[in-house]
């Protein structure tokens, strides 16, 4: 190839990859953002649009005659600065809105020009934490057994990502741009764990721990043995109040002097009822 062919190139390559160039920013809705050219001293005039790429891309900033510097249209008031130094531009009180293609030029015939995709996110919310198909009466059938599950959901937005942690370990996460809501279920297995949803975007995170003893009381006990105390607390709960009024209902039939009161151990045959005696007269 000839030194011209090269030369031709060369210089096609560098003017392309100056047009391609692609900077990727991010910023946080309400905070400043500054797009670097990177460039100590701008020799030529400076044009930024927006948003670059669409057909409604529009110059927003110009700088003339390396000092004068006029801003465009109403969108970015009083919320964008040109460094005349280095062609740099600020957009102050970010919204989501920002959020696009950014194109500097510099020089009238496109001498350089860099385009900024700039991606603006909101704080992620707090998840909220609520009880899934945690059934009582399962839970009294039987005791041991019973499992508790919760749901954390949290507001989708751009980027967002809901997980579960255990220990600083991640269980699960779910993310999905489609969602107005994100929300992963959780099967506790371990009631000494501390377990905690996360909530995150690329500029901000929310966790919230889950207090296993709000949505599981029935088995927020430590470890297996008292878990099964727990439960014969409650049943012993239940007998010792059928054992008071049993015992109340026969000393009242007593004070009347009943022959019937005699009869009174017939009755201990509820089973409840016998099986508290009992344990009432152990106590
Ligand atoms: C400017 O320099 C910074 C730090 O070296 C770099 O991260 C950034 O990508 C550069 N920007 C451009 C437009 O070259
Ligand atoms: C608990 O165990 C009983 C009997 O072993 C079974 O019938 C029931 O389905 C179990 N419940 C759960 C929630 O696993
Ligand atoms: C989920 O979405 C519903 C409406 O679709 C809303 O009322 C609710 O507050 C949301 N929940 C969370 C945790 O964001
Ligand atoms: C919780 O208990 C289980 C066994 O019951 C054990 O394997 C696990 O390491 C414990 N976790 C913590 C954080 O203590
Ligand atoms: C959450 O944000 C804090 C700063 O706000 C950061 O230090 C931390 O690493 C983030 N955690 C995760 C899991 O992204």
């Amino acid at each position: 190839m000839g030194r011209i062919t090269w030369l031709f190139l060369f210089c096609f390559y560098v003017l392309n990859a100056g047009q391609t160039e692609v900077k990727k920013v991010r910023g946080r809705a309400g905070k400043t953002v500054t797009l670097h050219s990177n460039i100590t001293e701008v020799q030529s005039d400076v044009i930024w649009s927006f948003p670059f790429g669409t057909s409604s891309s529009k110059v927003i900033a110009q700088l003339f005659n390396k000092e004068n510097v006029k801003y465009y249209g109403q969108r970015f008031k009083d919320r964008l600065q040109l460094d005349t130094q280095t062609g740099s531009l600020t957009i102050k009180n970010l919204n989501t809105y920002d959020s696009g293609g950014y194109q500097l030029q510099i020089g009238s015939n496109e001498e350089l020009s860099i385009t900024f995709e700039v991606m603006v996110y909101g704080l992620v919310s707090k998840p909220e934490i609520r009880p899934l198909n945690t059934d009582e009466s399962d839970f009294r059938d039987f005791p041991s057994n019973s499992s508790c599950s919760v749901l954390c959901s949290v507001e989708n937005g751009r980027e967002v990502t809901l997980s579960w942690q255990r220990e600083g370990e991640t269980l699960s996460h779910t993310s999905s741009p489609d969602l107005n809501n994100l929300s992963l279920p959780l099967e506790i297995e371990e009631y000494n764990s501390t377990y905690s949803c996360a909530a995150a975007n690329p500029v901000s995170n929310q966790s919230l721990d889950l207090n296993t003893e709000e949505f599981c009381p029935q088995n927020a006990a430590p470890t297996p043995t008292a878990r099964v105390s727990k439960s014969l607390l409650v049943l012993g709960g239940t007998g010792c109040v059928s054992a008071v009024l049993c015992v109340a209902h026969m000393e009242e039939e007593e004070e009347e002097k009943n022959e019937e009161a005699a009869k009174w151990p017939k009755f201990y045959t509820i089973n409840s009822c016998r099986w508290c005696f009992s344990v009432s007269r152990e106590l």
